[in-house]
């Protein structure tokens, strides 16, 4: 069934619960260090021919039920006015910190089509490419997640210094807010338009933040881009980690599927967030790397959690990391389909 996937977005009966992985794409597969040795992570980006290749090669292994556009949260910065790049062994390098009103104000609010083309056009590609058998999914970064980034200059063990602009300078914070939120929405709809047939927004790091914080300077930019793009009519994932004590506030913040990591157990998540959302995940990324037994076992509480919903698809709690084996992803796969198949 080519749109599982977009059933179980729905809520809609299907004949096995969807499967797919964030970071399905990436450095534990083979075929991807072999391209990697010839191209930087954004030369992979910025082609779309290459961004093709790269976002097939996950679908083609392991047959997973969805596929996800290859770019990075990050590439809307330098169009702002932010330049970066990956340095080797460090990841993300901001050249120039945005830490205070000058800076802000200097960000450019741009249109997708300028600056962020490239992106589109490899949606363009892989779509043709997947020929209807697959769907694609778009995504863009939060902008708490991606200030956090900006302000820090990469990545950050306690964000101190996007708190301190936060609690410290408000009205700059929510300044930059806007121009996230709007640059955020703009670019999810573009993404649609060029033909994801769902998109993630990804707030991978708020759970840093209390249910207080959250909902005073993260909830209104968040419902800026989720309320509208919810009117474009294709399901929309919301997505954090750590978010145990905040899964509420982000069904508020909009979402048709919210991504739910491993620290919450799947059934309290589905009983806190009620029946008119689907829900993603949740299996701890290293799982992959246990014993098969145990793996087993793990995979199985998950499903047993979701009790047979129809609106569950099944990931990890967060992408996958860069040891694991490939073998173990196609074993989930495979698995999550045999044990939910019904005739
Ligand atoms: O999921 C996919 O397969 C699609 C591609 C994708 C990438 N990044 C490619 C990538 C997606 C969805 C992202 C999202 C992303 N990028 C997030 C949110 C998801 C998450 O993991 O929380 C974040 C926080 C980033 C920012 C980012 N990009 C960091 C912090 C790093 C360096 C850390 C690391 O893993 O090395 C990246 C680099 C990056 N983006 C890689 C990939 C495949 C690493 C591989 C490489 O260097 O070739």
């Amino acid at each position: 069934m080519w749109d599982r996937f977009l059933r179980a977005c729905r809520r809609e009966p299907v004949d096995a619960t969807p499967v797919w992985f964030m970071r399905q794409a990436g450095r534990y597969m083979p075929e991807y260090r072999a391209l990697r040795a010839k191209y930087t992570l954004l030369e992979l980006c910025k082609n779309p021919e290459l961004a093709t290749e790269v976002t097939l090669q996950p679908v083609k292994a392991h047959r997973v039920d969805a596929a996800i556009l290859f770019a990075d949260i990050l590439l809307p910065l330098e169009p702002m006015g932010a330049p970066f790049e990956f340095a080797k062994g460090e990841g993300p390098v901001i050249h120039s910190p945005v830490r205070d009103r000058a800076a802000v104000d200097k960000l450019r609010v741009i249109e997708p089509e300028d600056g962020l083309g490239y992106v589109l056009r490899a949606i363009e590609s892989i779509k043709k490419e997947l020929a209807g058998k697959t769907p694609l999914i778009g995504f863009a970064g939060a902008p708490f997640t991606l200030a956090s980034y900006l302000i820090e200059g990469g990545k950050s063990s306690n964000y101190a210094l996007t708190k301190r602009m936060m609690y410290n300078e408000p009205e700059t914070w929510h300044a930059l807010m806007e121009k996230f939120s709007e640059v955020v929405r703009r670019y999810l709809h573009a993404q649609i338009k060029a033909g994801a047939d769902a998109v993630q927004l990804f707030d991978s790091w708020v759970g840093s933040l209390s249910p207080t914080d959250y909902e005073e300077y993260i909830l209104p930019h968040v419902q800026h881009i989720l309320l509208d793009v919810a009117k474009a009519g294709v399901p929309v994932i919301h997505f954090g980690t750590d978010t145990a004590t905040l899964l509420e506030l982000q069904k508020r913040g909009g979402g048709s599927v919210i991504g739910v990591d491993w620290r919450t157990p799947l059934d309290q998540a589905i009983a806190r967030l009620g029946d008119d959302v689907a829900v993603q995940g949740n299996l701890d990324p290293l799982l992959l790397n246990a014993p098969r037994e145990l793996l087993t076992r793990r995979v199985d509480d998950i499903l047993r959690r979701a009790g047979g919903r129809a609106g569950h698809i099944f990931n990890l709690g967060h992408g996958i990391l860069p040891e694991t084996p490939p073998d173990a992803v196609k074993f989930v796969v495979d698995l999550v389909h045999e044990r939910t198949k019904r005739s």
